[in-house]
């Protein structure tokens, strides 16, 4: 038995098939005041969350969320925004509190940032569950996996904006149905918008973005130290000093999310971290898959994109003998 939204999407998707004598059939037939009903709700939803008017078959792929051009466009925006709040930072200092586990601090621009993304895109897509690193829930629950989810990183690398270490970045994922659907990174020190939806490819400012072709031994290897988990740092570096090894060089660059983006880039070949939290990766991993990244767990296990995971994101070019490693 279907709800009333399952229903109400149901009729609505299926505007989208009919051609316009189709659709006024329908519209003045025997279900139509039904049918026109769920219309006038579309339009008030559309207009609520999106502002304006817009031609029937538009306003119905946006609500039933087959428009995702239009809505990455929105949450471009909101990412770009958060990006200039992160820019006014200034005094930072004086409003830091320290969080569970070691050197884990808490500004209050990721409290600002956060507050603003979860307003703005609430807006976008009222019925979206919300799973935020200032929010303290840090794994799915049966209802995100419902619908759509906002995974959201108001500040990755917390250690570099605090440092003036740059870049720090802006992370937004959206699940559909538990699913990556939706990824955009934005570091605002750069102005690089990194955006990618499932199966329609990674871009970077607007250019595609491909990983790399180039095998493990000509390539430079990016990874995370897991700061806030002290009993992963000797096993970290024993897969440090091992890839290192097999590549031309290591680097750090305090935030996973751009990591995970500089691999879909093809700056680097590979990228690993024992444990993030899924805002870290929910965005950038999607993104690198779209850019032709193999992405998983450390032991090349399929990601569960729930929760914690470790992450280990292969280029194209690298030779999976070259990167699964084995102790
Ligand atoms: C951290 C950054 C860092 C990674 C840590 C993350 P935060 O996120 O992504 O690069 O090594 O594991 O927790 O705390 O700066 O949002
Ligand atoms: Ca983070
Ligand atoms: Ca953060």
């Amino acid at each position: 038995m279907k709800t009333m939204k399952e229903e109400r999407a149901a009729i609505l998707e299926s505007f989208l098939s009919m051609d316009d004598r189709e659709l006024f059939l329908v519209l003045t037939g025997e279900r139509g005041i039904v049918a026109q009903m769920y219309l006038k709700e579309a339009a008030e939803e559309y207009k609520r969350t999106v502002g304006g008017d817009a031609d029937l078959r538009t306003m119905v792929r946006v609500i039933c969320g087959k428009e995702p051009a239009l809505l990455l466009e929105l949450i471009k925006s909101a990412a770009k925004e958060a990006g200039k709040i992160m820019l006014s930072a200034s005094e930072i200092s004086p409003e830091t509190d320290e969080k569970q586990g070691h050197a884990n601090f808490v500004t209050s621009y990721d409290r600002r940032i956060q507050e603003y993304l979860f307003k703005a895109l609430h807006e976008l897509l009222p019925e979206a569950h919300f799973v935020g690193e200032e929010e303290g829930k840090d794994q799915f629950l049966e209802a995100d996996r419902k619908g759509y989810a906002f995974v959201i990183d108001p500040i990755d690398g917390t250690s570099n904006f605090i440092a003036r270490y740059r870049p720090s970045v802006v992370s937004i994922g959206l699940f559909k149905d538990g699913a990556p659907y939706l990824g955009v990174v934005y570091n605002p020190y750069d102005d690089v918008l990194c955006y990618a939806v499932k199966g329609e490819g990674a871009f970077w400012n607007g250019e595609p973005m491909h990983s790399s072709k180039l095998p493990l031994s000509r390539s430079l290897v990016g990874f995370g130290t897991s700061p806030y988990y002290e009993e992963l740092s000797k096993k970290t570096f024993d897969y440090a000093s091992r890839y290192l090894a097999k590549s031309i060089d290591l680097r750090r660059s305090g935030t996973a999310a751009w990591d995970l983006s500089l691999a879909a880039k093809g700056v680097t070949g590979l990228f690993f971290e024992l444990k993030l939290s899924l805002w870290d990766f929910a965005a950038g991993a999607l993104i690198a898959q779209e850019a032709g990244c193999t992405v998983t767990d450390i032991e090349g296990n399929p990601l569960r994109w729930d929760g914690p995971s470790s992450v280990l994101c292969a280029s194209e070019g690298a030779a999976k003998d070259d990167y699964i490693l084995t102790f």
